[in-house]
């Protein structure tokens, strides 16, 4: 087969990765992807958000599955356009995207069908906000209703920057949405659980925790996700069967009432508290960093998976797990998530000799001239397998340290928290 892949981030590097591995498959077109992408796949630069663009492309390589690894093609109904052009596409239509593309509308789901989650006013209006704030207890958290691209969310302790977080929110700083989803604090532990779905089945995916704070020890503003590991121990088979039953099942069920049944990766954000699910977010997609350390985990063909999870024949698909567990360290730009400097050669890369175990997926990097140059905050994902977490971290830290990348910074702590609960994980 010839396959599609849209987006250019280590998620991607690391789908492209298992696609290439796959002995179905014949040419992998990237959208662009990125330097990493380049040594197993055509990247072509295209615009994700110019569908007319990526038709052409679609055709010119007679591409036979586009797989579309970011968000905001699909919450903007990439998926939608191409099946209207008969091409074959995996990934949730523009309906069921609003689940991670409309927080108002992922909560009202969540009322309707009781799941459990925080709780929430929807506001348009100063006043929702301030009648919201009479019977809440602060921390409350403020949230954009739309795509934000991971600044949306703002923790307030005080009145005063809920009301003022809110008014930027009405006044338009999200151009996606004006509407801002109040919500009470919940305190727990987080951790993403996902599925691959079809239009009738789905199967479990991996679970993993996300370090989204810049600082050691989860301090300092969020990121995009500087590490993560997997599988998350605190999702034990008691809590899945709880996130199964109350809250992926109903979700599930309701897009299939309204005709707009889901396909494609499903990542359900968790805050598990008292032994409790409660849902936080729905992406629509793999998370990154998730997705590189739960795809090298992975021993079933991926593009057999997705082929048969896009003609709705997953249900006797068996997907299977290596027995080991899975770390990935982001090498980012001094100064990120605030401002970094952009095009930094990066020397080493091609002189370090990885093990079967150990993976460097390419984030924000271009290849000028065959040379390496960083053009992201998030650079590399250094991923390594194994049997003990605080092993695996050090191997991943040797490796950074090879590469010895000047205007580069990583947290040293991934996985912190499960580490020091049981030092053998
Ligand atoms: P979201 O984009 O909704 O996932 O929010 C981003 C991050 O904010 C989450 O990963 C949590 O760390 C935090 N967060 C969001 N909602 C809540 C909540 N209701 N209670 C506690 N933390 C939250
Ligand atoms: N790592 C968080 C996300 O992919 O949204």
């Amino acid at each position: 087969m010839n396959i599609g892949l849209i987006g250019s981030g280590g998620r991607e590097h690391a789908i492209c990765k298992k696609i290439f591995e796959s002995k179905l498959t014949n040419q992998i077109i990237c959208i662009p992807g990125n330097a990493g992408t380049s040594k197993l796949a055509k990247n072509v630069e295209v615009d994700i958000l110019d569908f007319n663009k990526i038709l052409k492309v679609v055709n010119l390589y007679k591409i036979d599955l586009v797989i579309v690894g970011p968000e905001e093609p699909l919450v903007k109904g990439l998926v939608d356009f191409l099946k209207k052009k008969k091409i074959r596409v995996f990934g949730p239509n523009k309906y069921a995207a609003k689940l991670e593309g409309s927080k108002a509308f992922m909560k009202k789901m969540c009322a309707q069908y009781k799941i459990p989650t925080a709780r929430f006013k929807i506001c348009t209006k100063l006043y929702h906000v301030e009648n919201f704030i009479k019977n809440c207890h602060f921390p409350i958290v403020v949230k954009a209703d739309g795509l934000a691209a991971g600044k949306g969310v703002t923790i307030c302790k005080s009145k005063k920057q809920v009301i003022n977080d809110s008014n930027k929110i009405f006044s338009g700083k999200f151009k996606s949405s004006k509407k801002v989803v109040l919500e009470e604090f919940l305190v727990g532990e987080e951790a993403s659980y996902f599925l691959i779905v079809d239009g009738k089945n789905f199967k479990f995916f991996g679970t993993a925790q996300d370090h989204k704070r810049v600082y050691p020890n989860d301090k300092g503003p969020n990121t995009g996700g500087m590490g993560a590991f997997s599988p998350a121990p605190v999702i034990d088979s008691f809590i899945e069967k709880k996130i199964i039953e109350k809250i992926v099942k109903p979700t599930l069920l309701a897009l299939k009432k309204r005709k707009k049944s889901y396909n494609g990766f499903l990542y359900v954000g968790l805050m598990i508290k008292n032994n409790e699910p409660y849902l936080i977010e729905y992406n629509v997609r793999m998370g990154d960093p998730e997705c590189q350390v739960i795809l090298p985990r992975l021993k079933t063909d991926l593009v057999k998976i997705i082929n048969n999870a896009s003609t709705n024949k997953l249900k006797n698909t068996k997907i299977e797990w290596e027995n080991k567990k899975s770390m990935t360290i982001v090498l980012c730009s001094k100064g990120y998530p605030g401002k970094y400097k952009k095009n930094i050669r990066i020397k080493n890369l091609d002189k370090i000799r990885l093990s079967k175990k150990d993976f460097i997926f390419h984030a924000g990097t271009k290849l000028k001239d065959r040379e390496l140059f960083s053009t992201g905050g998030r650079v590399l994902n250094i991923s390594s397998l194994g049997s003990n977490f605080v092993k695996i971290r050090r191997k991943i830290i040797f490796i950074i340290k090879k590469i010895n990348w000047k205007n580069g910074f990583f947290r040293k702590d991934i996985g912190w928290k499960v580490i020091k609960k049981n030092a053998n994980y």
